[in-house]
Order: C-alpha cells, then structure tokens, then sequence
C-alpha cells in the first residue's frame, strides 16, 4: 500500500514505518523533526515539513496519492500542555484539522489517527472500554478529543473512513536495536528509570504513593511498541478492505505499579539507583488500564510482546546502545 506518515521519524512512528517497510508497502514520512530524527524514518523517503503547511501538504498528496494516511505529528507532553495550552490546540488540534483539509481537498479516503488514553481522564473503573464517556483532565486529552470528533464528522459528511487508536502507555524498543525512544526532555517513566539505571540520571522520583492502588503507587498499562505499531499495520488492512470507521483502545489490559517498574528495571539491568517519593502530580489518575477485546476481536490484533520484562529488555538494549 501506499501509506503517508505523519510524524514518521519520532518513536511510536518510526517503528510504524519499519513495519511497513518490512511488509513491502510504499511509505513517505512527513515531520519537521521538532522532536524526530531523521535516522529514524530509515530508508523511507523523508519530506521535512510541518502541519500547518497546507498548500505543501495538498502538493505532497496530490503527487503522491497515498491509499491512507497514518498522523502520528503532534506534542505529547501532558504537563507541558497544562503549563501552554495553545501550543497543544495549535499543533495537535489547528494543525490536525489542517492535514484533515488537504486530505479531503486530495481525495485520501482513509486515516489512522493517534489518540490517547488521555482522552478519558479519570475513567470511573477499569478495565477501560472504549464506551467509557470521554472526560479529559489537561488539554492535551482535548487536543487529540477535538480531533476524534472532527474525524467522526468527517467520515459521516464525505466518503471517508477512519480508526482512531487510543494508546495507553507506549513502551520498549525493536529488538533490532536500530530504532527506540529517544525523547528531550524525556518525561515516559520507563526510559527515565533506564537513565537512572544507566547512570545518566541520579535516581528517580515516584510522585505519589497514597493512591488507592496495591502498593500505593500509580498503575498504567504498558503496550510494547512493536505490538501498537502491529495494531496500525492491521488497521490500515481493516480499511482497505471497507471497514467502517472505529475508535479502539490500544493495550494489554493488566496494569504494572511505579514500584514494580522499578522493581523490573532493577531485576532486568542489575543496576541499583536512588528512588526517592514525593507528592502526587495534578492530573495523573491513579489507575489507567485499556479493555482492547474490541481491537483484538476486530481487527485480529495478537500482541507478540505482552510482557513487562520483555519491555524493559528491549528499551535497555536501546538505551546501551542508541544511535541518535
Ligand atoms: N508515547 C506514548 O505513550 C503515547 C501515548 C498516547 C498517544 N500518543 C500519541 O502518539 C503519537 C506519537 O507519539 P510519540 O511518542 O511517537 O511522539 P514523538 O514526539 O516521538 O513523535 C512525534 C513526531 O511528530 C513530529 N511533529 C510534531 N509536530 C509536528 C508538526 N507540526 N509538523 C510535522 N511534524 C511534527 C515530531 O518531530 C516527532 O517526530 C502522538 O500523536 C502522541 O500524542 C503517544
């Protein structure tokens, strides 16, 4: 298939694009590379450019003529998004809605969009379906929200369909160890206890241990990123072959503590390092675990990484070993 990639060469992108290109389809990468790298994107071809540039998108379409767009380019820092709202409804929603236009102006009839667990806030119990009522807390969760909306209209207005994948915590790294995560400043609690593994870091900090948890501390659900990239590959194929527009969370539906995060670190690298507690953060829910059986169940998702260890080894052999 012929597959543009926004925001190819950052992480969860990256390891979209080998995928594809593993698989023989025909990929061009778009992003600015704010926070990318071009040796990330590989051998696919690299356009650096940015969202917001509609006319360059509209030529970029018009000439290639992708069969589906994948639209990873946006920012991800949540607290960031609290401190400078605008910056996230510029780039994540105002640019998001201008790539929109210029795939309806070319005629792209189907998208894959990432969207986040952030999108529920708080969720009132979990597992957490995908029939659970949005309620962001930051503006972040709005930002990728308004495009979900925007996405949902489209697809009733215009011949057009869409799957939007709500990711819970993306983690780990191809075990080829030629592409990771490789964030500034890193704020993903996995490769910062790496950091405070490898030496690079002091310790680290577990912000809240009074919450009503097992061990206090926050749960998330871990998705190795090879088994997310997997999740697209299978969406863009549900699409192609005329499935109906969805929106389908991304994860393994089990959740690991902060404490036995660091526990695994600690088994997986050998390594010891400083922990240190501190109060809880704003806007950081106690437990976030997704229920994907509809993303199991529809597009015949079989994760090949559900496993923390696995996960933790992965991303040490990246962060041994990184090239950029
Ligand atoms: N990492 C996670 O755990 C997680 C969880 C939920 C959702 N998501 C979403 O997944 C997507 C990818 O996340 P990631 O962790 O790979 O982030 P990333 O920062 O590594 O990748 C984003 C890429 O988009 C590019 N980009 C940003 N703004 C751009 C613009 N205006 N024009 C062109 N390129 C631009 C950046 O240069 C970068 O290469 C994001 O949309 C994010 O919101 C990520």
């Amino acid at each position: 298939m012929k597959v543009l990639v926004t925001g190819g060469a950052g992480y969860i992108g990256s390891h979209v694009v080998r995928q594809l290109l593993l698989r023989g389809d025909d990929v061009l990468v778009a992003d600015n590379l704010s926070n990318g790298h071009r040796e990330a994107a590989g051998t696919a071809c690299l356009e650096v450019m940015d969202l917001s540039d509609n006319a360059g998108f509209r030529n970029l379409l018009k000439t290639f003529q992708p069969e589906a767009v994948i639209h990873f380019a946006a920012f991800i820092e949540v607290g960031e998004s609290m401190q400078n709202p605008l910056k996230y409804y510029q780039n994540n929603t105002a640019n998001g809605f201008t790539l929109l236009a210029a795939c309806r102006d070319s005629g792209v009839k189907n998208f894959i969009f990432s969207s986040s667990a952030a999108v529920y806030g708080t969720p009132k119990a979990v597992p957490v379906p995908e029939t659970a009522p949005p309620a962001p807390i930051n503006p972040y969760g709005f930002s990728k929200l308004f495009v979900e909306q925007a996405l949902r209209d489209m697809a009733t207005s215009a011949d057009f369909r869409y799957v939007a994948l709500r990711y819970f915590n993306a983690a780990g790294a191809d075990p080829s160890g030629e592409i990771g995560e490789s964030h500034n400043p890193e704020s993903h609690l996995i490769p910062l206890i790496l950091k405070a593994a490898s030496g690079e870091r002091e310790g680290i900090k577990i912000f809240g241990t009074d919450y009503s948890t097992p061990d206090g501390t926050c749960v998330r659900d871990y998705v190795h990123v090879n088994d997310l990239a997997d999740a697209h590959l299978k969406a863009l194929d549900y699409l192609r072959d005329g499935g109906e527009s969805r929106v389908f969370n991304c994860g393994y539906g089990r959740g690991y503590s902060v404490r036995e995060v660091v526990a695994a670190v600690r088994q997986v690298t050998g390594k010891d390092f400083s922990v240190t507690e501190a109060p809880r953060r704003a806007g950081d829910p106690a437990e976030l675990v997704a229920d994907s059986r509809e993303l199991a169940e529809t597009l015949k998702w079989k994760p090949q990484f559900d496993n923390l260890r696995t996960i933790i080894e992965t991303a040490w052999n990246w962060e041994l070993n990184r090239r950029y």
